[in-house]
């Protein structure tokens, strides 16, 4: 596993992953995914270092792209995690290796204090992956999430830098 900057010639990988239907259900991807999107997403993730906003890593495994790990840097020093991975590459720990490497970055690099995750109620699959990497479920907050004009339930949790992981 390894994290990198996003390349061009991820796009077919990142267009794949985004028509995948748990993308389409548990994040804010735009439904239908359309091959353009791919180019917005490169220019908002570009955008986000250049301004110093969000810091995006494309995830590598066994050589090819399998997804995009991302930190929103936020105020006092927080930051909110996001991410995601090509079907192929789930089930395999690849997320919990890639958010734990983010994280231990994240903490040092950037000095944050703490870092968020959120997640739309019932999507167990992302609170797996944030539980292994030492967050704390703290709760589940009413209409707390909103996309494609719908609003849901959602998890939230944390982990500080000084937690043991
Ligand atoms: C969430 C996601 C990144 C997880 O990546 P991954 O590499 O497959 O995660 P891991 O293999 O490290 O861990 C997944 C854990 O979730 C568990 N899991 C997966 N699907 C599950 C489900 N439907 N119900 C309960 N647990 C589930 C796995 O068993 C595993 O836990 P375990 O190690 O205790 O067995 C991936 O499923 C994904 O891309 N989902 C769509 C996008 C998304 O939901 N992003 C998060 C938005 S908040």
């Amino acid at each position: 596993m390894l994290l990198r900057q996003h390349r061009a010639d991820d796009a077919e990988a990142v267009f794949q992953q985004c028509s995948d239907p748990e993308m389409q259900r548990w994040t804010t991807v735009p439904v239908p995914y359309e091959r353009h999107h791919v180019e917005g997403f490169f220019a908002h993730l570009a955008r986000g270092w250049d301004d110093g906003t969000l810091a995006g890593f494309a995830v590598e495994a066994d050589g090819r792209f399998a997804g995009t790990v991302d930190l929103r840097l936020g105020e006092a020093r927080w930051a909110e995690v996001g991410f995601g991975l090509h079907p192929r590459a789930r089930g395999r720990g690849v997320m919990t290796r890639a958010l734990s490497t983010l994280l231990d970055w994240g903490f040092t690099e950037l000095d944050l204090v703490g870092v968020h995750w959120r997640a739309v109620v019932g999507n167990h699959a992302s609170r797996r992956v944030a539980e292994k990497c030492g967050f704390r479920v703290e709760g589940e907050v009413r209409g707390l999430l909103v996309a494609r004009g719908q609003r849901d339930d959602g998890w939230v949790g944390s982990v500080l830098a000084t937690d043991p992981r």
